[in-house]
C-alpha cells in the first residue's frame, strides 16, 4: 500500500473532493512524520533550542483556532501525560483579549495549518511584545506565525485544499506526540522513556488504513443516520470528548447538520432534553477507565429513541458496535478515532448534494479577527 504524495501534489488526481484525498493521505502522513523526526526507529529529533526552552517553562499554552484547537485539546494530554508540565489551551480570539493571569516562565504554542490565521497572530504579537517564547507548529514553512515565532515544526502533511481540515488535524496531534516524547525523555519522566513513539506511531498509521477502508460502511451508516436529520450529538469522555468536539465540528461544517460535543457526562445534566425519536447520537469509547459510564450514556440515550453509533476499540466492542477501531495505544486513539468521523460527515455532505470541499460561508484561511 502506497498514496503518492508530494508538496507539489495539490491535484485531486481520481479522487471526486480533496476532503477525501485528505482524508485519505492520513496514514501516508503519519509515515513521512515518523521519517521526517525519528531516526533509528527510536530516537525523536527535536532542535535542542526548541527542547531546552520547553524545559525551562514551567507551564506551556497552546492557541489556537478551529480544528486547530481541537488539536490542541488532544496536545495538553499528551504533554501532561508524558511530559508531565501542566498545559493549558486557548481559543486564540478569546486570549489575546481576555488574557488569564500566566505563570512565571510560560511557553507558547501556536498550532495553526495555515499559519496565517489572524486571531492567532494577534496573539503571538502580544506574546513576543511580552518576551515570551514561543513554537509555531504549522503546515506552511513560509507562513506568518512561522516567522514571528521564536521556533518552527513543520506538519509535513502536504497541501491540504479541502475547506474542513483533516489531515493537519492528525498531524498535528502526532507532532505533538513527537514533541512530548522529546521533551518528557530530556526531563527525565519515566513514562516518555518507555513511550514507544515510534512504534505506537505505525501502529495508529496501519488502523487510520483499516478505517479508510471502511468507507463503503461507514456511508451506509451516514446514509442510515445522518442523510435526513436536522441535528446530531458526539459524545464520548476523556479523549474521546476532545475527539467529540472535533467530529461535531466536522459534521456541521460540511453538512450543515446543527451538531454538538459534549462530555457525555454532561448530558444528562441539560442536553438530555433534546434527544427525541430518531436523534442520531455518536458515542466515542476508546478511554477504558470510563467506557462503562458512557456506555451507559448511550443506552439513557437509546431509551430516549436516539439513534446510536459507537466508536469503539475492539477490546471495549460489544454486539452494538458499528465502527469498531483497531486497539492503539492509549493517548494516541485520537488520531483513529476521528477517521470514520470525518468520513461520517464527508458522506453526509455528499449524499446531501453538498460542495464538500467549499462548504458555504467558510474560508480555509482566516486573516481577519
Ligand atoms: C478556518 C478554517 C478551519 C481552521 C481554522 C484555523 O476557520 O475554516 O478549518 O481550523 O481556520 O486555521 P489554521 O490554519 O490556523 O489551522
Amino acid at each position: 500500500y502506497h498514496v503518492e504524495m508530494d508538496d507539489s501534489d495539490s491535484e485531486k488526481g481520481a479522487y471526486p473532493f480533496y476532503m477525501l484525498k485528505e482524508i485519505d493521505e492520513q496514514p501516508a502522513v503519519m509515515r513521512r512524520l515518523l521519517s521526517e523526526y525519528v531516526e533509528n526507529e527510536e530516537t525523536v529529533k527535536i532542535d535542542d533550542h526548541i527542547l531546552n526552552a520547553m524545559k525551562a517553562a514551567d507551564r506551556l499554552y497552546i492557541v489556537a483556532a478551529g480544528t486547530s484547537y481541537h488539536a490542541g485539546l488532544v496536545g495538553k494530554e499528551l504533554f501532561e501525560s508524558l511530559a508531565n508540565v501542566p498545559t493549558e489551551v486557548h481559543v486564540a480570539s478569546e486570549f489575546g483579549y481576555h488574557m488569564p493571569l500566566l505563570s512565571e516562565k510560560p511557553f507558547f504554542i501556536f498550532l495553526s495549518q495555515s499559519g496565517e490565521t489572524a486571531d492567532s497572530r494577534q496573539v503571538l504579537v502580544k506574546v513576543n511584545e511580552m518576551m515570551y517564547p514561543s513554537l509555531t507548529i504549522t503546515n506552511s514553512a513560509n507562513s506568518t506565525l512561522s516567522r514571528e515565532a521564536t521556533y518552527t515544526l513543520l506538519l509535513h502533511a502536504g497541501p491540504e485544499i479541502a475547506v474542513a481540515s483533516t489531515k493537519a488535524y492528525t498531524a498535528q496531534i502526532a507532532v505533538e506526540a513527537l514533541l512530548a516524547k522529546a521533551l518528557g525523555t530530556v526531563t527525565g519522566q519515566v513514562k516518555a522513556i518507555d513511550y514507544d513513539v515510534y512504534h505506537e506511531l505505525t501502529a495508529v498509521a496501519n488502523a487510520m488504513q483499516a478505517m479508510v477502508d471502511e468507507k463503503e460502511s461507514i456511508n451506509d451508516l451516514a446514509k442510515e443516520f445522518l442523510s435526513e436529520t436536522r441535528n446530531a450529538f458526539y459524545i464520548g469522555r476523556g479523549i474521546d470528548y476532545d475527539v467529540s468536539i472535533e467530529a461535531a465540528l466536522k459534521l456541521k461544517e460540511v453538512s450543515y447538520v446543527q451538531t454538538e460535543g459534549f462530555a457525555s457526562g454532561e448530558l444528562k445534566h441539560g442536553t438530555i432534553a433534546l434527544i427525541e425519536k430518531g436523534t442520531p447520537v455518536v458515542a466515542i469509547i476508546t478511554d477504558a477507565p470510563t467506557a462503562s459510564h458512557t456506555r451507559g450514556n448511550v443506552q439513557e440515550v437509546l431509551a430516549r429513541g436516539a439513534n446510536t453509533i459507537t466508536i469503539s476499540m475492539e477490546s471495549l466492542a460489544n454486539e452494538g458496535d458499528q465502527i469498531v477501531l483497531p486497539d492503539v495505544s492509549d493517548l494516541l486513539t485520537p488520531l483513529v478515532s476521528i477517521v470514520p468521523a470525518q468520513l461520517l460527515a464527508y458522506y453526509t455532505s455528499l449524499n446531501r448534494g453538498y460542495d464538500v470541499d467549499k462548504p458555504r460561508n467558510l474560508a480555509k484561511s482566516v486573516t481577519v479577527e
